[in-house]
């Protein structure tokens, strides 16, 4: 894993808006694995500061969001659609047919899950997936318990995670229990991940996801599995690392080898 240490969010943001953007430029029709929380909203709103001020291009791009909450339309106010929309969507230029978000409304969600897997594959996989991280260590809605080979499919959520999403929604407007999510397995076989996490709040669960075991227990921590896996944290949410100062030394001493795994 390649651990990258920022002062502070909008450094965060910065960083992985630059490995966006070398992507972009290597493989103008790359296929981007999105995130939602608030993690990356600093990354979004770079992305999207990036493409009006320098013309950064979207139109060859795909896209596949990570999750969606079940029971949810797309056009709900708390949807993944609706965030992603208002957070990205409207202000780049990736056209509308070339973006996927799990259905939180099919019919059949075994075949919908199913088919966005097909898709996926379709597309020759994901390039870049980036990631942010639940205060139970969760990636994408894989919570504790979740098998390190899972596919698409409809997860129950923990309670802490409906805690932690409950200041998204209005008073008395019921947090949705369920969610369509991509599986841990299909994250690894994405062929980069990004990891995003900022603040205090992560720092406990973050060095238990990149020091502690791999578990299913901390599903963020299957990312140790992965050959390109990259974290870029803040100073708040490194400050549990215990290799911290060897991460920074890597990242000083490194570079020249184009990047550690
Ligand atoms: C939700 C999303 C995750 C996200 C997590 C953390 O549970 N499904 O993809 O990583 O929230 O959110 P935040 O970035 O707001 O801490």
């Amino acid at each position: 894993m390649r651990i990258i240490i920022e002062k502070d969010y909008a450094g965060v943001s910065r960083r992985a808006a630059d490995f966006v953007e070398a992507l972009l430029r290597r493989k103008p029709n790359a296929v981007l694995g999105l995130a939602t929380g608030s993690t990356p909203l600093g990354l979004y709103r770079e992305l999207i500061r990036r493409h009006k001020d320098e013309g950064l291009d979207f139109s060859g791009v795909t896209t596949f969001n990570l999750d969606e909450y079940y029971g949810l339309a797309p056009d709900h106010p708390q949807s993944y659609h609706h965030f992603m929309r208002v957070n990205l969507f409207d202000h780049i230029n990736v056209p509308g047919d070339n973006i996927n978000i799990p259905s939180g409304t099919a019919k059949n969600i075994a075949k919908s899950c199913d088919d966005y897997e097909r898709k996926i594959r379709e597309f020759g996989g994901i390039d870049l997936q980036i990631l942010g991280i639940g205060s139970d260590g969760h990636i994408a809605f894989n919570e504790p318990g979740s098998s390190l080979a899972s596919r698409t499919r409809p997860k129950t959520l923990a309670p802490e995670t409906i805690r932690d999403n409950a200041r998204f929604f209005g008073e008395g407007e019921e947090v949705p229990k369920f969610a369509i999510t991509m599986g841990v397995g299909t994250i690894l076989e994405s062929a980069a991940c990004l990891l995003l996490a900022t603040g205090k709040g992560k720092a406990r669960i973050l060095a238990e996801a990149v020091e502690g075991p791999v578990t299913s227990q901390v599903t963020a921590s299957a990312l140790q599995l992965h050959p390109h896996a990259i974290v870029i944290a803040d100073d708040e949410a490194a400050s549990c690392l215990k290799r911290r100062a060897y991460y920074e030394h890597v990242e000083r001493v490194s570079s020249g080898f184009g990047g550690e795994s």
